[in-house]
């Protein structure tokens, strides 16, 4: 194996800053590639509150005639990992990362070309240069456009190949067609082949067009993405790209997510403890002022961590409304998102107030004691790019129960109650008849205590650490160095 130098972007990454899926991925995934011997460089904003580092230089970037300045800190992640925090007050010092409620920050476009534009100089900077500049999602997806155009002189950095990873294919990073000039980016570039998207432009389109590799993160997502059911308008670009779009499925952080040793929980427990578990459902029923005595500690406890929005199946559970109280289980839920959803479960906590729990917000210590205390963690999600919670819940006994789509279909094996062989509940139509059915097949298999017991122990074995998934990527790293140096004559 060639040891390579990445430099990434992302405009997420734990322990800085996170909104969901991807700051976890982002902020994991150098560790996971030093640790097999890579260099990596990770490039995200500095927002508000995100501290650490130390000052590494500055630099002026020009955007379309406006001069942003902008200076560098660099934070030591691991021996051969680092953190390079981007700093620009006016774009990245505000409330929020993306936007306030539904609202997103009208100057994203150039908060996020900055980013791309400020990680690129910083990797011109570099010596030995990158070889390979990777970037996540739509607001690092000008990284690979730049590489090709305003950065094709530059010696060292130009000959580095792209890899553009999409989290999520429903946010494309749209922006209307007059930004193209005070983004520096040609008119030439805006066509079908380049980051025109139905007469906008489209920072999506630039990371998938422009790199050499794309990659997403499970393999069932990587094929559905090219049809036209999930492909949200891009399935015929990524079905021409063919063998340039793999999926590699996420790992998860295995020492942050487990039962053995989380500080969030009351009592530590694993496989061999389970009975312990018990103790975090009470802790986590305590806490949301839920009844917790006998009879609703044997009660099943349905959990859901989740943001709040159409994606994450909230329209089947909305349609079920009252009809999920009759099941006969207590929900515990916890997410942030679109106001009605907030409603729907507050007017059901309302009405349930010994059974149902409903926390708006985000709230890490408390996401972690659902996954401990919960017995079923629910994502009926509508596409599932990859799904972390899933896997989070598998480590911790929590059984889950998910629409059969992307991420959670390649992480789930449907419970056979003949055999006993499975680690969840799967369900295929996207319906709340389909939804309700699983839950009630879960409902029914928790009464069987020793079926229910093997499920949770043959969750909890399954390995999703990362060491595989940063492998996969260090081979499209590999595919995408010899598409650059064919595309380039070498
Ligand atoms: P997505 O990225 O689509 O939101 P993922 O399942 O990949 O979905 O990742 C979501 C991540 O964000 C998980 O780590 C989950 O625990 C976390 N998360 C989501 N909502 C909240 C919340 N309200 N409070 C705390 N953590 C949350
Ligand atoms: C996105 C997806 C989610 C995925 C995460 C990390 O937010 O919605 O499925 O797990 O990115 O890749």
């Amino acid at each position: 194996m060639r040891e390579r130098r990445v430099l990434m972007v992302a405009s997420e990454a734990v322990p800085f800053a996170k909104t969901g899926g991807l700051g976890d991925v982002a902020g994991a995934l150098p560790l996971a590639l030093a640790s097999l011997g890579h260099d990596v460089t990770l490039v995200l904003p500095r927002y508000r509150g995100a501290t650490g580092g130390t000052p590494a230089g500055s630099t002026q970037v020009s955007l379309g005639g406006r001069v942003f300045d902008v200076a560098y800190a660099e934070h030591a992640l691991a021996d051969r990992a680092r953190a390079v925090l981007v700093e620009c007050p006016d774009l990245f010092d505000r409330a929020e990362l993306y936007g306030v409620g539904a609202h997103d920050y009208p100057d994203n476009a150039a908060r996020f070309a900055v980013l791309a534009r400020a990680a690129l100089e910083y990797g011109a900077g570099q010596h030995p240069a990158p070889d390979i500049v990777h970037a996540h999602d739509w607001q690092a997806g000008l990284a690979p456009v730049y590489l090709r155009t305003l950065f094709a002189g530059r010696a060292g950095i130009a000959e580095a190949a792209a890899v553009f990873t999409v989290h999520n294919l429903a946010y494309q990073g749209l922006f209307p067609p007059v930004w193209m000039p005070a983004l520096d980016l040609g008119w030439e570039l805006f066509g079908i082949e380049g980051i025109e998207y139905w007469g906008k432009l489209s920072f999506l389109k630039g990371g998938v067009n422009f790199s050499e590799m794309v990659t997403t993160v499970s393999p069932r997502y990587a094929r559905e993405i090219q049809t036209p059911e999930l492909g949200f308008g891009f399935d015929g670009i990524l079905r021409r790209r063919g063998r340039r779009v793999r999926g590699i499925l996420n790992g998860i952080d295995d020492a942050a997510w487990d039962p053995a040793a989380d500080p969030h929980l009351p009592a530590p427990y694993g496989p061999d403890t389970l009975d312990d578990k018990r103790l975090s459902k009470r802790a986590l029923l305590e806490r949301l002022g839920l009844s917790a005595g006998d009879e609703a500690l044997a009660r099943p406890l349905v959990g859901m961590v989740s943001r709040l929005v159409d994606q994450k199946g909230f329209d089947l559970l909305a349609a079920l409304g009252d009809s999920l109280l009759s099941l006969g289980a207590a929900f515990v839920v916890l997410g942030s998102g679109e106001p009605r959803y907030q409603e729907m479960w507050q007017a059901l906590a309302d009405q349930a107030p010994d059974r149902v729990a409903f926390r708006a917000g985000f709230d890490e210590p408390l996401a972690h004691l659902i996954e401990a205390g919960a017995d079923i963690f629910l994502m009926p999600s509508k596409f599932e790019p990859c799904g972390l919670n899933q896997m989070y819940s598998l480590r911790y006994g929590t059984v889950p129960v998910v629409h059969a789509v992307g991420g959670l279909d390649d992480t789930i094996e449907n419970w056979n109650g003949r055999t006993g062989a499975g680690t969840g509940f799967k369900f295929r139509a996207y319906t709340p008849e389909a939804l309700r059915g699983a839950l009630v097949k879960a409902l029914a298999a928790f009464e069987d205590r020793a079926a229910w017991r093997a499920m949770q122990r043959a969750g909890m074995s399954r390995d999703f650490s990362w060491s595989a998934s940063a492998a996969a990527y260090a081979e499209v790293y590999e595919a995408a160095i010899r598409a650059r140096k064919r595309a380039r004559g070498k």
